[in-house]
């Protein structure tokens, strides 16, 4: 089991000044049952500002430019490969993700209980803040209240099974249809907004004096054009709700890639609000078929965290450092 818990005030705020901005009697002891004898996964920043790792449970940081060792205490570069460490130890530990934002962000999709405390206070300048999340997709069970001068109740989100989300693509009424010019400029937009969220789930911003509004546009009209770029987008009546995309490229042949050729995987985005109903799936299997009929011998794609389960399960394999779906 993948659950995830926080404490939040009503205005949605985690945290404030690299702190927790309240300390209420009690509000822990929840987090201190769940997790003893467990595993908790948390941000570099997090950590450090408790400054040791808990005891008698397995502490997992995630950090990209520090390394954390110890007895109960491990590193990960990603939620995903922190997940993985965990199973690898004991596949029955249950794993917590404990905070902060960008940890929250990369887990929601998939964690299967999510354990909020609401916290009855409003923070002024809180500076991190609890991620969006769609609250259909979870069963709500209201728990204890508590505290003194403030006071909390619990609650748990319980992810809700996957034949209810089957039955909202159902309901959805999902089509997919091939990338024209005509959704050129949604899909580009769609395509910046995912690339900026890449960067605010490390807490960044992207470049400012890159345009690449115009970058993208010069590159979809060429390539479309020719032939060595094609999508398939997902659609809720009008809207586009899930993208992808592959480019073709050539290499010299070698043994097991006789064509040379090559399809590379990209722009695979789906709506949160319709995530977990098997479009990202659908529309990866369209564009795999795509670089199959151009003669690829095999797609690359280089896998963000959250895409490494779709694609694992699909059948890509880890080449390296990117992962590999042979054709
Ligand atoms: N209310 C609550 O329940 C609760 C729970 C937890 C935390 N908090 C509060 O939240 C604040 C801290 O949260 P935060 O969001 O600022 O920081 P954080 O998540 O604790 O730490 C951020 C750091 O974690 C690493 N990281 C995060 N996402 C990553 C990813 N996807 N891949 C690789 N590395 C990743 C990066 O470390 P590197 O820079 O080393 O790569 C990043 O700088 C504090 O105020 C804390 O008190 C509140």
């Amino acid at each position: 089991m993948v659950g995830l818990i926080v404490a939040r005030s009503k205005n949605n705020v985690i945290g404030k000044n690299g702190q927790i901005p309240w300390r209420i009697k009690g509000e822990q002891k929840q987090f201190k049952e769940l997790t003893t004898g467990n595993a908790i996964v948390m941000g570099r920043k997090s950590y450090e500002e408790i400054g040791h790792p808990l005891p008698n449970r397995l502490n997992i940081i995630v950090s990209r430019t520090k390394k954390f060792e110890g007895e109960n205490l491990i590193t990960a570069s990603s939620v995903q490969e922190a997940i993985a460490l965990a199973k690898e130890k004991d596949e029955n530990l249950n794993v917590y993700i404990a905070g902060g934002y960008g940890l929250y962000k990369e887990a929601i999709p998939f964690v299967d209980k999510m354990y909020i405390t609401e916290v009855d206070l409003v923070v002024e300048d809180g500076d991190v803040f609890f991620p969006e999340f769609d609250a259909d997709e979870f069963d709500l069970e209201i728990g204890e209240t508590g505290g003194e001068e403030i006071k909390f109740t619990r609650t748990v989100y319980v992810r809700r099974a996957g034949e209810k989300a089957k039955d909202k693509a159902d309901a959805a009424q999902i089509t997919y249809k091939r990338l024209t010019e005509a959704e050129l400029e949604t899909f580009i937009n769609m395509r910046i907004t995912q690339l900026t969220e890449e960067y605010e789930v490390e807490g960044k911003r992207p470049p400012e004096d890159v345009n690449l509004k115009t970058a993208l546009e010069d590159f979809y009209h060429r390539h479309m054009a020719d032939g060595t770029f094609v999508s398939w987008l997902a659609l809720d009546g009008d809207k586009i709700i899930g993208t992808s995309g592959m480019s073709f490229v050539e290499k010299p042949p070698y043994f097991s890639c006789p064509t040379g050729r090559l399809g590379l995987l990209s722009s695979m985005f789906t709506n949160p609000n319709y995530r977990r109903m098997g479009i990202a799936k659908e529309l990866l299997h369209r564009v795999v078929e795509e670089a199959r009929s151009y003669g690829c011998g095999a797609v690359w794609i280089t896998a963000s965290n959250m895409g490494v389960k779709l694609y694992t399960a699909y059948g890509f394999e880890h080449n390296g450092n990117f992962m590999q779906y042979k054709l």
